[in-house]
């Protein structure tokens, strides 16, 4: 095995990396620790930090740059149409009577511990702060999923840093071209996290000839190798991984120092991922109040089974934060989102994120070099 193969394509140059594998931005998992082991390993670290603090997020990308010289991101979700303003307590004062109650009741029989989930508000003021870091900070890559809202662009492009954005089908992704994305993750129903409802393999040659000279990555199911050189056989410039990932000892670790994932139910997700099928993958809108993919767990099978419906996001997101971090406290991790995408069942082990960022290109290069299916005939 080479030391260091070579893979590149024109998105290493425009983004200051060695291999074109981009760790996705996943909240929960992709922090610090993880962000600079992927940016040592070649490939571009990014941060997931939709559920922090402006203040948190200031102390992540300091954390990151004394870790590593190379360039990464930052990825915070922000859907369009967010509330204006206010906090915790008012997008709580919108939830209702019935749903309170089918918590309150879950939390209750569960013996879910009295406790409060973070209180951050999902408002277009809140994520308007966090990007303030970004800008302040002066990192140079950002990513956003669900959309661009209209702001960021004059202020990002005014500091020449690089818009990625995250879509699900051809027509958002031409909506993000205008609102300024430089780089489009094409990103399949396959995927972890939110996701839409085409296939990877459909999706990404649409939006390639959709969106002219903006270079499009894959997403979505890319486990290994193989999934990397399909994705550059169909065009794309890159793969936007996020599942893999989340088997890797540096995942997750940066979220159990602020306390928002702890030890245990960290253990917890990072086996049920190596134990995972990708059937046990599934849709789900309980958590955000998006479609959303996650592992099946008891709090996905109790909701499914109440026949209750879901609350459009951010209200859903509040609802059930309350709950989550109770059953947290009181040492059950099953009702915690663990999101990933279908290419868990691909998962056997977990290892260094270096170590998966050097398997993957050198897997990659293997193929394109050597590795063609056998009995595969070519010729002009
Ligand atoms: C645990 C987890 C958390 C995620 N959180 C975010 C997020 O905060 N922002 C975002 O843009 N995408 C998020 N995603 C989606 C990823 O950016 C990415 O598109 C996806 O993981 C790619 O598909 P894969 O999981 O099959 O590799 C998340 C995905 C996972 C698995």
């Amino acid at each position: 095995m080479v030391d260091r193969p070579i893979l590149k394509t024109a998105l290493c140059e425009q983004l200051g990396i060695e291999y074109p594998i981009l760790l996705a931005g996943m909240g929960n998992a992709s922090g610090p620790e993880l962000a600079a082991a992927v940016a040592n390993a070649g490939g571009l670290g990014m941060l997931g930090a939709t559920t922090l603090t402006p203040d948190e997020l200031r102390g992540w990308i300091r954390k990151t740059r004394t870790l590593t010289d190379k360039p990464f991101g930052v990825d915070i979700l922000m859907p369009e149409a967010l509330p204006e303003g206010g906090d915790a307590q008012d997008l709580r004062a919108q939830l209702p009577a019935e749903h309170v109650a089918f918590i309150e009741h879950l939390k209750q029989l569960h013996g879910a511990a009295n406790s409060k989930g973070r209180e951050l508000p999902l408002t277009e003021a809140f994520v308007r702060s966090q990007f303030e870091v970004v800008l302040e900070e002066q990192v140079p890559i950002f990513a956003t999923g669900l959309g661009i809202p209209d702001w960021v662009e004059k202020d990002a492009h005014a500091q020449n840093i690089t818009i990625i954005s995250l879509v699900g089908s051809v027509r958002a992704a031409q909506r993000v071209k205008d609102r300024g994305a430089d780089i489009i993750v094409a990103q399949g129903h396959e995927a972890g996290g939110h996701t839409g409802r085409i296939g990877t393999m459909a999706l990404v040659p649409q939006v390639i000839d959709a969106v002219g000279d903006t270079p499009v990555v894959a997403a979505g199911g890319i486990g290994d190798g193989r999934g990397v050189a399909a994705a550059l056989a169909m065009g794309a410039a890159g793969a936007w991984i996020g599942t893999a990932f989340l088997a890797t000892q540096e995942a997750f670790v940066d979220y159990i120092d602020l306390g928002l994932f702890d030890q245990a139910t960290t253990d917890h997700y990072r086996q049920r991922l190596v134990d995972a099928r990708s059937e046990d993958a599934r849709i789900y809108r309980i958590f955000t109040g998006k479609t959303a993919r996650a592992l099946r767990n008891k709090f996905t099978d109790i909701w499914d089974a109440s026949g209750m419906d879901t609350l459009p996001m951010p209200l859903q997101w509040t609802l059930v934060a309350d709950l989550q971090h109770g059953m947290m406290e009181k040492g059950d991790p099953e009702f915690q989102a663990f999101f990933a995408g279908q290419a868990a069942g691909m998962i056997k082990e977990v290892k260094s994120a270096g170590d998966l960022v050097l398997e993957l290109a050198h897997d990659t290069v293997d193929i394109f070099a050597r590795q063609l299916p056998n009995g595969l005939v070519v010729g002009p």
